[in-house]
């Protein structure tokens, strides 16, 4: 997507700065970590986590991912949404494969993106779309304003999506997850310089990297016990080491997303 491309030049003026750091992790035999599928993940189900959602085009194409938290409401990124119209877009429950035909096919009534969204380094990722067909699968629930605590650095996350299992590879056909650390404003600040704006975004993977969300991802959740917290943003490529995935950061924008969910 554009906003990839945009979030990997910028990312790219902080590459030189974190080159060291980075050049000495991958030259530790013991800190390397092989590429894997999400990146690093395992398979699962949409019986396991029903409020998982394909967002997809009208011939139900998955492009990104969402999250159910209301049977009409579904969080999404706002960078998903770019060039989209309601009457292009569907969004499917229930549908573990991608190249599945089963589950519920919604239309999109609505489509809010946040206002201030420009692009996915200024931060303000995040959407949510209201549904034409009530989805009868489990919601999730999400983080209040109040709940900052869920990103304490080490925190165990779980991203969700059926993005590519590489960077530059193919998608995955099954629904994947992987648990990943969140990583401090400091540390997140080191890797991506002003790229990372903590007011609105929080990191989280392995400092010798191996396992991360990657492109089609985007949009899906990023669960602290549970709770939705975070919705997978940008990151330069996919599970590089030093160079965690950025997630939008919930607390701040759960008010708003209250505001859609009640409208
Ligand atoms: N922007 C990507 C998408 O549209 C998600 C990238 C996430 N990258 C990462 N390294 N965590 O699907």
């Amino acid at each position: 997507m554009s906003g990839l491309t945009r979030a990997r030049r910028a990312a790219a003026a902080f590459a030189a700065a974190t080159a060291a750091a980075a050049t000495a992790l991958l030259t530790a035999p013991a800190a390397v970590a092989a590429p894997q599928p999400i990146v690093g993940g395992t398979t699962t189900t949409t019986t396991a986590y029903p409020f998982m959602m394909q967002i997809t085009d009208a011939a139900q194409n998955q492009f990104c991912g969402g999250t159910l938290v209301s049977p009409t409401k579904v969080v999404t990124a706002a960078h998903c949404m770019v060039g989209e119209t309601t009457g292009g877009v569907r969004v499917v429950g229930g549908r573990t494969y991608r190249n599945g035909t089963n589950g519920t096919v919604s239309r999109v009534s609505g489509i809010w993106v946040h206002p201030g969204y420009t692009d996915v380094t200024d931060g303000e990722d995040v959407a949510v779309l209201t549904l034409s067909t009530p989805m009868p699968y489990g919601t999730a629930t999400y983080v209040s304003s109040a709940q900052t605590s869920v990103y304490a650095a080490g925190t165990t996350a779980r991203v969700l999506g059926w993005g590519t299992t590489s960077q530059n590879g193919g998608s995955s056909n099954q629904l994947r997850t992987a648990t990943v650390p969140t990583v401090s404003d400091t540390g997140c600040r080191g890797a991506y310089g002003s790229a990372f704006v903590a007011s609105d975004m929080v990191c989280a993977g392995h400092t010798s990297g191996g396992v991360d969300a990657c492109q089609g991802d985007s949009g899906g959740p990023l669960l602290v016990g549970g709770v939705l917290a975070g919705i997978t943003s940008w990151g330069e490529g996919c599970a590089q080491p030093g160079y965690p995935g950025v997630y939008t950061r919930l607390t701040t924008f759960s008010g708003l997303v209250t505001a859609q969910v009640n409208s």
